[in-house]
């Protein structure tokens, strides 16, 4: 159904981005053929580079005219195969579109190009005393688009909201060669259906975001760790519910298994503090008020010590809490080192949790699957590594989908959905009418048709087969 790309397609994508902008198979491709997830690779047939919002929307319209596939691309760490180019066609790298266009201190907003790097959006709005909170792991890495095209969490998710929370307006470049603009620096916007949100998570599936508008607030002074191991999973989620029940809304409440933390060492070559209790939890709170943040800390102590921490490792200096967060944002690609795995991005209402990390480890001992879980416990966020160990590949391929179902028929059942923040993408495609009945997954291809009707972009993703 779809096209090849063409010399003569190949003349014309030079003439729009330049002719260094555009690479072929003779170039190295090679990293535009995957993201981060399992060992996936498919070379795309040209890497179109972009530098404006009008050279994108031009490379739109030749592309739905000639019907080739277009897979947006930030900076590929999609875990879910979402910048994976699975019909080949264009990879369209946004790299070039990397400029932070405003940091506007008035009004509290940044307006920025789709492949300005997370972290350095935080850094840069950090010098005026400014925040933006939404931290994935990959945040040194991963782009503001590629945030806003997978509605992105992390950590502060659970004080502060995830991606969606802090997009205002979008300028997105659609297939028919026109540049979509919603809602822009204001904090009040009714203005007919909400299409930002509409756009946050679509997975590049329904336009490619070639700018946005980013709330800010102003950043909190102080910010207090706290590590607590746990005797069993179970004890360690019912200390989460504990925390909230004594009012305190902690910034970050991380969940760690031993085999996650212990992976994580292995990588670093560190040692982490406690990493021999059976589940750790990595808790923050910020503020701007000293004596607020100890009495916070205090309380916490207190929830986890009743809910089975034999002790609790308060981590006050700067330099240790660097520490202890940089141990937890290695642990994805740590535990996906092990060996070949499947990744499940398992969300449930909080107070469920612990029905929830009992599932995972029942489940994945009952299919003779290794499981490891970690993740933003505080938020009902538990990421689930599937890991393929020694099993020999048939094993593997046989255990691995019943496995899978359970897990997500299990999360369902609890209230949650079959992902969280990691997204649908390529590999959960097929459990999406898990997650939705028909006419629900009917409504999403209407609403993808009046967007994309040709389906060129990013083809192969969200939807079933
Ligand atoms: C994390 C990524 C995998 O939480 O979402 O580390
Ligand atoms: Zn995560």
């Amino acid at each position: 159904m779809f096209s090849r790309v063409t010399t003569d397609d190949l003349l014309r994508l030079r003439d729009i981005v330049g002719p260094a902008n555009v690479l072929t198979p003779d170039d190295d491709i090679e990293p535009y053929s995957h993201d981060e997830t399992e060992d996936f690779v498919f070379p795309p047939e040209a890497v179109v580079k972009p530098r404006s919002a009008a050279e994108v929307a031009a490379v739109l319209r030749l592309a739905d005219a000639r019907l080739v596939p277009v897979t947006p691309q930030g900076a590929r760490t999609s875990l879910s195969g979402g910048a994976l180019p699975v019909f080949g066609g264009i990879a369209l790298s946004l790299e070039r579109m990397n400029r932070i266009l405003e940091i506007d201190a008035e009004n509290l907003f940044a307006v920025v190009e789709p492949a300005v790097i997370t972290q350095v959006l935080q850094e840069e709005v950090e010098k005026v005393g400014l925040f933006y909170p939404p931290d994935p792991a990959s945040r040194g890495s991963c782009t503001i688009g590629g945030n806003v095209a997978h509605g992105s969490g992390g950590p502060r998710a659970l004080k502060y909201g995830v991606t969606k929370d802090w997009v205002y307006g979008l300028d997105a470049a659609l297939p028919s060669g026109e540049i979509l603009r919603t809602g822009g620096k204001l904090l009040k916007n009714v203005t007919g259906y909400n299409l930002t949100q509409l756009l946050v998570g679509s997975e590049g599936t329904l336009g490619v975001v070639t700018r946005a508008t980013l709330k800010l607030i102003p950043k909190p002074l102080l910010a207090k760790t706290l590590l607590a191991p746990f005797p069993d999973p179970v004890s360690a989620a019912r200390a989460v519910t504990r925390i909230f029940r004594a009012r305190i809304v902690p910034c970050a409440c991380e969940y760690m298994e031993r085999a996650a933390v212990q992976a994580a060492e292995r990588r670093k070559g560190e040692k982490f503090p406690c990493s021999d209790a059976e589940a750790l939890l990595l808790i923050e709170v910020d503020g701007n008020r000293e004596e607020q943040l100890d009495a916070e800390i205090e309380t916490i102590a207190e929830c986890c010590v009743a809910c089975g921490a034999p002790d609790v490792y308060p981590a006050t200096d700067p330099g240790r809490r660097e520490f202890l967060w940089t141990m937890r944002r290695s642990i994805g690609e740590a535990v996906k080192a092990l060996s070949a795995y499947r990744e499940e991005d398992t969300v449930v209402p909080r107070v469920r949790l612990p029905e929830l990390v009992a599932s995972i480890r029942e489940i994945a001992a009952r299919h003779g699957i290794r499981a490891i879980g970690y993740g933003h416990i505080g938020d009902g966020n538990i990421h689930v590594n599937l890991l393929k160990g020694e099993l020999p590949d048939d094993e593997w391929e046989r255990r691995l989908d019943p496995a899978v179902r359970e897990l997500f028929e299990r999360t369902l059942a609890l209230g949650g959905q079959i992902t969280g923040e990691h997204g649908v993408g390529f590999v959960q495609k097929k459990y999406l009418p898990l997650a939705y009945p028909p006419h629900h997954i009917e409504l999403l291809r209407t609403l993808k048709r009046a967007f994309d009707p040709n389906g060129i972009l990013n083809p192969g993703k969200v939807f079933p087969d």
